[in-house]
């Protein structure tokens, strides 16, 4: 199978507001492979959401193609393109998005379930994340229980239960104070090294941005490597 796990090729992206067009991203070409790490910088509105939407097959480019381990996302339906990030993809970001009424483990359980695996071994391998990411005690609490950082792991926890190619971070540890950040930094690029796997971290923090790979700066809807 090849090395990589998404492409992007030519991809701009515009928007519409009534008469006013808003070009964000122009004609950005873009890879990652298994094992690599990268990190994504730019202004406040430069287009980082966006480009990382797009990378993750949630929204479609105006022009150009996204593939997710070969497959073009525009040739898919939304059925066959919701498998297919269940399959590759994890998604984390600034605020959690874990649903306030489960408890941690069953959050964590969420996305093996949708991808068909019986209970028991749903719950087996959510508990397996959990402590790896060091919420064993805490694995029946709800979201609202929780602290920030604890929060944040329980999301990178879900995100990686399934075992991704690749993760997609956007700004993950934007609401959190440095040492909990540098934690939740940690833990993802040593969950997605151990594995082999992709990450693509959206970021404002530097030093954050220089433990990986790669980093580039999304500028005038153009990602520059630096
Ligand atoms: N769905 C949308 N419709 C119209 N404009 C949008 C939409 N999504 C994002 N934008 C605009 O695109 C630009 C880039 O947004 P975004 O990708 O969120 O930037 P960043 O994540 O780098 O802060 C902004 O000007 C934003 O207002
Ligand atoms: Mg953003």
């Amino acid at each position: 199978m090849s090395d990589t796990i998404i492409k992007c090729h030519n991809i701009s992206q515009i928007f519409k507001d009534g008469d006013t067009i808003i070009p964000v991203l122009d004609k950005i070409d873009f890879e990652i492979k298994h094992g690599e790490n990268i990190a994504i910088m730019g202004a406040s509105g430069a287009g980082k959401s966006t480009l990382l939407q797009l990378l993750g097959g949630l929204d479609t480019p105006t022009l150009g193609n996204v593939f997710i381990k070969g497959t073009d996302v525009s040739s898919v339906n939304a059925k066959k393109l919701g498998l297919l990030r269940n399959k590759y993809l994890g998604f984390v970001y600034q605020f959690h998005h874990l649903l306030p009424e489960f408890s941690a483990l069953e959050n964590v359980m969420m996305p093996l379930l949708i991808a068909k695996l019986n209970k028991s071994e749903a719950k087996q391998k959510a508990t397996e994340l959990l402590k790896r990411v060091g919420l064993m005690d805490r694995i029946k609490h709800r979201p609202g229980q929780l602290s920030g950082g604890e929060r944040q792991r329980a999301a990178i926890a879900r995100a990686l239960v399934t075992n991704p190619a690749c993760i997609l971070a956007d700004e993950p540890t934007g609401n959190l104070d440095e040492s909990t950040a540098t934690t939740v930094m940690n833990l993802m690029l040593e969950l997605t090294e151990q594995q082999n796997n992709g990450l693509i971290v959206v970021t404002h923090d530097k030093s954050l941005a220089n433990q990986m790979s790669k980093t580039y700066e999304l500028t005038g809807g153009k990602l520059v490597l630096q």
